[in-house]
């Protein structure tokens, strides 16, 4: 037992601290939602809604319940404040396999190791706690800073969605990466 709680939690990283989102988490989510360059890089072009937003966070909680997915709000473990959300979803229960995503917000934010902190964990969560075989995402090829991270922590680039995405009046390439349990347990 002691040996177990000594283990470091899986929602706490060196910078973040994951938690589940919550309704009060809104004015913090919208506050930089709709900016071009967030909507850019999330691949939503249309601003959303303050409602479309609360159904979402509403949608997460189901499918954490039915144990489709997990999202979580991504919050700096010092002061609290909110800085973003990741999620592991698509979960799938025959191949264990699941897709990752993962969010800063506020560009300000940025570079400041919250995200590479976020994935580590979502990475524990995902292949030590839900005991996944492989983990997927799919990032735009511009988005250079994501793929640094995502190679950085392990995954591998392993196809390439030509054209996949209109971005800014652009057909642009979506990359396909992953992490298999193994190539992480060998990282640890
Ligand atoms: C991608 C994202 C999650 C990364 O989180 P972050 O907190 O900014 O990243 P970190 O500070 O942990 O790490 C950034 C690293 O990228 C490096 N970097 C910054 N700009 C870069 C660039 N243009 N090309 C390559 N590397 C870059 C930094 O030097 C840093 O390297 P280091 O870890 O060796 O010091 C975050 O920037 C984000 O949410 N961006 C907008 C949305 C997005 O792109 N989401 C991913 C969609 S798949």
């Amino acid at each position: 037992m002691d040996d177990l709680i000594a283990k470091k939690s899986s929602f706490i990283g060196e910078k973040i601290t994951l938690k589940s989102i919550e309704r009060k988490d809104i004015d913090s989510i919208m506050e930089h939602w709709n900016t071009y360059e967030s909507r850019i890089g999330r691949g939503i072009f249309i601003p959303e809604s303050r409602t479309q937003r609360e159904e979402w966070i509403e949608q997460t909680t189901k499918d954490a319940k039915q144990g489709k997915g997990f999202t979580f709000a991504i919050s700096d473990k010092t002061s609290g404040q909110f800085l973003g959300a990741c999620s592991l979803k698509r979960i799938n229960t025959v191949s264990r396999g699941a897709f990752l995503s993962i969010s800063i917000y506020n560009p300000a934010n940025h570079d400041k190791g919250y995200g590479t902190d976020a994935v580590k964990c979502l990475l524990r969560i995902g292949f030590d706690i839900l005991n996944l075989h492989r983990i997927e995402l799919h990032v735009y090829e511009f988005l250079e800073r994501a793929i640094y991270v995502y190679e950085k922590l392990g995954f591998k680039k392993t196809g390439v969605r030509r054209e996949a995405s209109f971005v800014a009046g652009e057909y642009r390439n979506d990359l396909i990466m992953d992490i298999l349990e193994t190539e992480y347990n060998d990282e640890k």
